[in-house]
Order: structure tokens, then sequence, then C-alpha cells
């Protein structure tokens, strides 16, 4: 029998489905760890990579950071660009591409949430060395990656890690937090057995 594609992923109803969430508690508890500046000796740039409803570019552009927000839909940037209050526009740039293959500019803070897993497994190794190069000395990282025994794991063809390659794609950097989440949930197709690791990680700086 001929291999079946699985479906496109409904992104519209998934950006409708969460846009009236508040911002995600990865993005508040990183923002909080990397502390508030009321007054920033320079503006603070973060890249936001699978942005989707743009809650969380939202809640970047409010604390006063330069946003590079990156989606591979067309519909997200729609979505965003009338969501994001004329006062704030001047400080996003939105691109709508691929993640995969991109050369990521220098940034304080890159920040996937739910997204990085998303990348076809041939283009991660890739996208990663250009995340990591992409951290500014101090910078961070904070998104998510999906474990091996995530549900979707085999029937969809996603990124998913074992233990042992988050924490060896974490070499080099400092982990701020790792935190492995397996549980029954729910996602926007329905119910779901969710595996996956939150993370932190800085890049240290030099002599440090
Ligand atoms: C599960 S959603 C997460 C959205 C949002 N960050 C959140 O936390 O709710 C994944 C997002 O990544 C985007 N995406 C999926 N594959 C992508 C790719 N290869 N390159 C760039 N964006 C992608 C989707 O359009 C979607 O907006």
């Amino acid at each position: 029998m001929p291999a079946r594609t699985p479906p496109r992923p409904n992104w519209q109803g998934y950006y409708r489905w969460t846009a009236r969430r508040p911002p995600r508690e990865l993005l508040l508890l990183t923002l909080n760890h990397i502390g508030w500046e009321r007054r920033p000796r320079r503006p603070r740039t973060a890249i936001e990579i699978g942005f989707g409803a743009g809650n969380d570019t939202r809640e970047l552009l409010r604390r006063g950071w330069r946003v590079l927000a990156i989606d591979q839909e067309e519909a997200a940037a729609r979505f965003l660009a009338r969501r994001v209050p004329p006062r704030y526009r001047g400080a996003l740039t939105t691109l709508v591409a691929p993640m995969q293959g991109l050369e990521l500019p220098p940034a304080d803070l890159v920040y996937a949430s739910f997204s990085l897993p998303f990348c076809p497994p041939e283009g991660f190794p890739r996208l990663w060395a250009s995340l990591r190069r992409a951290l500014k000395p101090g910078g961070h990282f904070a998104g998510q990656l999906f474990g091996d025994q995530d549900e979707w794991a085999g029937q969809r063809p996603l990124t998913f890690h074992r233990r042992e390659q988050v924490v060896r794609l974490a070499r080099g950097l400092r982990t701020e937090l790792l935190r492995e989440t397996v549980e029954e949930g729910m996602s926007f197709d329905g119910p779901k057995h969710w595996h996956f690791f939150d993370l932190v990680l800085e890049k240290p700086r030099a002599g440090s």
C-alpha cells in the first residue's frame, strides 16, 4: 500500500484556538531570568521562530524588545499584523519563511515555543547550528523540543529527540532549565500523549 501523506496542519484554526491565551509560561520565566531593565543601554533583540498567533511576540514588544518574528505561514503574518498595536510596529520585523536553511542574525534571545519540532529532521542540525551562532555572548535560547515518546513520533514527519540528544545539543551552553514533561493532555487535534523538553540555555560570555 502506498504510504499515506499526513494531512497538512490546520494552522489558521490553531491560531484562532490559541489567540486568547496569555503569554506562555516559558517566555515569562525566561524574561524574569534575563531581568527587566527599564532603560537598557541598547535595545534588545529577539528572534521568535514559529510565532503562530503572535501572543508571545506581542509580549516581547510590550516589554521593549525589538523582534524578528519568523513563521512559514502567510496566515500567521496576517494574523499578527492585525494584532500589533501601531506604537510597536517599528520594533517588529516579520519574515515569512521556513525555519530550515535560515541564517539567523545576532540576537539576545532566540525564542521558539513548540515550533522547532516542525523543522524537518534533515534540516534540524543546520537550524540548530545557526541558532547557536546567532546567540550573542550572554544571550539566551528558550523553547521546546519533542521527545521520542511523543504520540506524534512515527506518525508525522517532525523532529523528535531522546533526552541524551537534548543534553548533547545543549553542550557548550549554560543550561538554565531542562525540564522533561510526559503527560496526557490536549492538542489542537484533540487528546494527545505529550513528551517534550522545555529548555532555557545561555551562551557564556568570553572568560566566564
Ligand atoms: C505549534 S505552533 C506554535 C505557535 C506558537 N509559538 C505557540 O507557542 O503557540 C508552530 C508554528 O510554527 C510554524 N511552522 C511550522 N513549520 C514551520 C517551518 N518549517 N518553518 C517556520 N515555521 C513553521 C507554524 O506555522 C506555527 O505557527
